[in-house]
């Protein structure tokens, strides 16, 4: 019998620091109203010089682990694309920092849609008795990675990191995974990259371009594919759930653009009342986003135990994800700003 994925414990973390739109604005050609009416983001936070990945994630972790109320798992999947270093991993040392031993740990890189397909990771590694307990953790620091004369990706990006404790159990409990969509598509990789630093861009062993290291995103063509990508995977996790759109009590979408969480909702026929939205305090936090936007929702009770919650998710690559569960009784802290 396959056994089922359940969540038991989330938790979040972002850095103290907030940056406004004004602040954004004095340095680039921009403006608090182009922001807010464009994207819906009124504030990002940006990590300190010597705050990693592995340091958000393991913020996030630990508060995770608290609300499960355990102190040990068998296996630790980080989604990044902006790992401490390009390798090694970066889940082996927030594993090591969370003082988990000496479990299992290896990093996913699937840009905003990472979340989820850890998630989808972990399902696997406990259906095949891998493990029996699973530690998530979707983290980004993308702000040392942002062209400080780009405007269409500085104003967007914000860093921050979620985490999740998965547990085998029933599929009728609450909290379990009801079901994956998952998908991907490399003729658009070019869409959002950092095109230097890897084995495409060869130079002599130092960077080939020094702009190479900067994340270059062109924004149109992601924005269309991320309404057509969420609403077709989440069409076709749905119907593998049995549910309709009225059903859907929650839609936790990656958070992109406030636009494009109104016109997933008017495509999907949910209310646009329905879809979390956490971009206005953080921006677009990549493979954070979603476990902070429910946790956010968690804590300020939005989202409620028995309520009926669809994920999904857009990213580079590209690729996308989608997964429901009904929200199960668990503790939730407060998003830490305490790294
Ligand atoms: O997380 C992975 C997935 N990522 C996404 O889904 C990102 C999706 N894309 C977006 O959110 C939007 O495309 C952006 C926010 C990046 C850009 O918004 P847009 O509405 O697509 O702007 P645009 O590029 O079409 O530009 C419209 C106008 C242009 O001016 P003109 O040519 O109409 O005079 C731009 O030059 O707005 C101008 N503009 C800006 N003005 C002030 C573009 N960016 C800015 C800015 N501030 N930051």
């Amino acid at each position: 019998m396959i056994r089922a994925t359940v969540l038991a414990g989330i938790g979040a973390a972002i850095p103290p620091r907030s940056v406004t739109n004004d602040e954004l604005a004095r340095t680039l050609d921009t403006n608090d109203t182009w922001i807010r009416t464009r994207t819906g983001i009124r504030t990002r936070h940006w990590a300190d010089t010597g705050t990693s990945t592995g340091d958000l994630a393991t913020a996030a972790g630990a508060r995770a682990l608290k609300s499960a109320g355990v102190d040990s798992v068998d296996l630790v999947i980080l989604a990044t694309s902006t790992g401490n270093q390009p390798m090694p991993g970066t889940a082996p040392e927030v594993a090591t920092a969370l003082g988990l031993g000496h479990v299992a740990a290896y990093d996913i890189s699937a840009a905003c849609s990472g979340f989820l397909y850890a998630l989808s990771a972990a399902a696997g590694a406990i259906a095949s008795g891998v493990a029996e307990r699973v530690l998530v953790v979707g983290a980004d620091v993308w702000s040392t990675r942002l062209d400080p004369q780009d405007r269409s990706t500085t104003i967007i990006f914000g860093d921050g990191a979620g985490a999740a404790v998965l547990r085998a159990g029933d599929a009728d409990e609450p909290g379990a995974l009801l079901g994956f969509d998952l998908g991907s598509d490399g003729t658009g990789h070019e869409l959002a990259q950092v095109a230097g630093g890897g084995s495409r861009e060869r130079g002599s062993g130092l960077p080939a371009r020094p702009e190479g290291a900067y994340m270059t995103m062109q924004g149109k063509d992601m924005f269309t594919h991320a309404v057509n990508r969420m609403a077709a995977s989440s069409e076709q996790l749905l119907g593998r759930v049995g549910w309709s759109a009225a059903d859907v009590d929650w839609c936790a979408a990656h958070q992109a653009n406030i636009r494009i969480l109104h016109t997933v909702a008017d495509v999907l026929g949910v209310e646009r009342s329905r879809m979390l939205v956490h971009l206005d305090k953080v921006g677009n936090t990549s493979a954070a986003s979603i476990p902070l936007a429910l946790t956010d929702a968690a804590v300020s009770e939005r989202v409620k135990p028995g309520d009926r919650v669809l994920m999904t998710a857009f990213g580079g690559g590209l690729s996308w994800a989608s997964t429901a569960l009904r929200w199960p009784e668990i503790d939730v802290m407060e998003i830490s700003t305490e790294i």
